[in-house]
């Protein structure tokens, strides 16, 4: 029996769809994993079937928001990285900043991964850290961002979109810049902080000693690792 990566994703994902009660408050993130949990609730509420917003609509899982419901009792969501004290990137689909703030605001924060995504330190896998940052002047916040980590080597680039290469434009109407390290960053937390005093930052895609629980579908199983 040989498992696809997707197959470790949708193990994981049922997993993770375990912790849920009856009547709980859920987030529910975006990604080709996090989908599978989407799915599945779907199905165990309704024997249904649905991408986050309008994935849930279809499967008819009713929706709410944090204005309503501002604290959330378990969260589901995929990575672009783990790191072996559960910090996480986020992003790379392009949504971060509303996922932090679900995530945030929630009391169990479950993450769902094929073993892919482990790596021995943020940034560890060379792929891309998100920034989100306002449209105006992104070439100067780009600028700021790459020396703010120069001496990890770290290059930033604008995400762009097809042939054409045009800007990637977030769910709330800004642009991305990737980072890119050569090595470790270190104190994550200080270089969050750093990060998000640049003005023209609206958020970055580590997520800081959010995670409660992570599931991580390999080969060999299941390693279900909590804070
Ligand atoms: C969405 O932008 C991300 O934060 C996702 O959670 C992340 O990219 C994981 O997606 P996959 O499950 O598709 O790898």
């Amino acid at each position: 029996l040989i498992l696809t990566q997707d197959d470790l994703k949708k193990i994981a994902a049922y997993k993770a769809v375990e912790y849920i009660e009856s009547g709980m408050v859920l987030g529910l993130g975006t990604g080709s994993t996090a989908k599978h949990a989407v799915d599945r609730i779907g199905k165990l509420l309704r024997q249904g079937k649905l991408k986050t917003h309008e994935q849930a609509l279809s499967l008819g899982i009713p929706l709410s928001d944090l204005d309503s419901h501002p604290v959330v009792d378990l969260a589901i969501d995929g990575a672009d990285e783990v790191d072996p004290y559960l910090n996480l990137v986020k992003g790379r689909g392009g949504s971060l900043l509303r996922e932090k703030m679900v995530e945030g605001a929630c009391k169990k924060f479950v993450v769902i991964v094929d073993e892919s995504k482990l790596v021995n330190y943020i940034g560890g896998s060379g792929l891309a850290m998100p920034v989100e940052v306002i449209q105006f002047c992104w070439k100067f916040t780009a600028s700021r961002l790459q020396n703010l980590f120069q001496e990890s080597g770290c290059v930033a680039k604008l995400r762009t979109l097809g042939e054409k290469a045009e800007p990637y434009v977030t769910d709330n109407g800004n642009y991305i810049i990737d980072l890119y390290f050569k090595q470790s960053i270190g104190d994550l937390k200080a270089a969050s902080d750093s990060i998000l005093q640049i003005a023209g930052v609206v958020e970055h895609g580590m997520f800081i000693d959010m995670a409660t629980t992570v599931i991580v579908a390999g080969e060999l199983g299941l390693i279900v690792k909590n804070k």
